[in-house]
């Protein structure tokens, strides 16, 4: 099963604009089958309650789109102003959220230990964590930033590895299909460190992914998926991204 994910980051404005994008999206997938995709769509925080009522009123999908939250807390409850639990971002219907988004990591000081104890939160709640590394410049090794995170976790059912150079995130200008598989090798290295630690990985791309350069990556044997950001937000893309999927054009 491939992934493809969308991160609103924090977008669109209003509740009534989230709602028209969310919409855009489960019209065309209420009507056309994509086959081994599962969407994932990540809305702020305050959008995640009415999109998730939304989903429901479309049980065909039950087991094709899925919410994410951006962000989540390691603690059930208690005196953390601002935070949001795991538990809370279950009970409304999340499934998978994404941590360690360099944006986080840039504005919030998020580090290694940080993310492992959030992804650790997740266990409980049987919440998928997505985990975004990659580099700031395009010669560093991320990797160690990588295995910190996997060593301070637990044993987990399914993650996501999402590998996003920050060198290529925003800018319009996706990387090659070759570096992008070469950066998944790397992560699939490290994964192999642990042995069975983690039962299902799977391999994403993300970084100035559109409906323009999205196919070069596709049938690669080793990404099985895509962290789309600021394409999400153009329903226009969006509708052009699922029927390049849908077709499997390459
Ligand atoms: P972008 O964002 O597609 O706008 O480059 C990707 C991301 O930050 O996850």
């Amino acid at each position: 099963m491939k992934h493809l994910i969308f991160n609103w980051k924090m977008n669109p404005q209003t509740l009534s604009s989230s709602l028209r994008l969310f919409d855009s999206y489960i019209l065309y997938l209420s009507k056309n089958k994509i086959k081994s995709w599962k969407i994932i769509v990540a809305p702020p925080f305050v959008f995640l309650d009415q999109v998730s009522k939304i989903l429901k009123k479309y049980p065909k999908l039950r087991n094709k789109v899925f919410l994410a939250s951006q962000n989540s807390f390691w603690r059930e409850k208690g005196a953390f102003t601002g935070e949001i639990s795991p538990l809370m971002l279950k009970k409304i219907g999340v499934k998978y959220v994404i941590l360690g988004h360099s944006e986080r990591r840039k504005y919030f000081f998020e580090d290694s230990e940080i993310i492992a104890k959030k992804i650790t939160a997740l266990k409980k709640e049987n919440l998928i964590p997505i985990i975004c590394w990659g580099e700031e410049k395009r010669n560093e090794k991320p990797e160690k930033y990588l295995k910190d995170i996997l060593k301070n976790i637990p044993s987990l059912k399914e993650i996501l590895l999402a590998y996003e150079p920050i060198w290529a995130i925003g800018t319009g200008n996706p990387i090659s299909r070759e570096e992008a598989e070469n950066k998944n090798k790397i992560a699939k290295k490290t994964i192999s460190l642990f042995r069975n630690k983690f039962k299902k990985v799977h391999y994403l791309y993300g970084g100035s992914i559109n409906a323009k350069d999205i196919s070069i990556y596709l049938n690669s044997n080793i990404i099985d998926g895509f962290l789309v950001g600021s394409a999400s937000l153009k329903t226009k893309e969006v509708l052009k991204i699922f029927e390049i999927i849908n077709n499997g054009k390459n």
